[in-house]
């Protein structure tokens, strides 16, 4: 299988890409460490996943090196806690651009070098649980990013998957001043429930 993950460089897309490797699959990665990634798959591009012409050009290169994929991967994300009266435009942006606008451009760009049964996969939240103070513009990404890949669906053929996991254990959590639940899933047991989730044909939001 070719698997193309945009946003891997974090920890749960490693942890995604080394288990897609591990199980013999092609992993062509994009993100804005392409070096880090050199270890886990030999096909990396650059890109910035908020910036359309960069995006359009990785869809391009990642085209060139292998056609076409049967799955499709977004990991990206971003987290910050600031209440409303304190949260700056451009903060507000950046969170939406990471969360949802690069579903967005990605998934587009994605299209035609899919095959027509590869699924798409969207990391979510169980936003329902985090609309608390200082996360607005997370949960409301989030939120966001279910209502796009709902209508995704409606409008191709595809499967398209929101993976909700709980929590796990990656550098997003130096970003907000929550310590991590004891329960926290490892991002290499996360890839490992994905990985069977997607094997057993799951479709739609999938709480992890
Ligand atoms: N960890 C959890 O507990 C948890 C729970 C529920 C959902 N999730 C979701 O799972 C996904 C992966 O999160 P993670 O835990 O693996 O976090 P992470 O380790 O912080 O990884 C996030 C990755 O997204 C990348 N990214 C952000 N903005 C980007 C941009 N504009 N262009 C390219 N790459 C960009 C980051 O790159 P840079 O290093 O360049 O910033 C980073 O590599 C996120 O959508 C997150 O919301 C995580």
């Amino acid at each position: 299988m070719n698997v193309l993950i945009w946003g891997a460089a974090g920890g749960i897309g490693k942890a995604l890409t080394a288990k897609f490797v591990q199980e013999g699959h092609t992993v062509v990665t994009v993100s804005r460490h392409p070096s880090e990634m050199k270890s886990l798959t030999p096909h990396t591009i650059a890109a910035d996943l908020t910036q359309p012409a960069q995006v359009i050009a990785a869809a391009r290169l990642a085209g060139e090196l292998v056609q076409p994929f049967d799955l499709y991967c977004y990991t990206a994300g971003d987290i910050l806690s600031a209440k409303i009266a304190e949260l700056s435009p451009a903060d507000w942006n950046r969170i939406l651009a990471a969360n949802l606008s690069g579903a967005f451009l990605t998934a587009q760009a994605s299209l035609p070098i899919l095959s027509p049964q590869a699924p798409f996969v969207f990391l979510g939240a169980v936003h329902e649980r985090l609309r608390l103070p200082g996360l607005s513009a997370y949960a409301a990404a989030k939120a966001g990013l279910e209502a796009f890949a709902e209508v995704l669906r409606k409008e191709t053929r595809h499967r398209v998957l929101v993976a909700r996991p709980g929590a796990v254990e990656t550098p997003l959590w130096n970003k907000v001043p929550f310590s991590l639940p004891k329960n926290a899933l490892s991002p290499s047991a996360l890839a490992d429930r994905l990985y069977l989730a997607l094997n057993e044909g799951q479709d739609g939001l999938i709480d992890l």
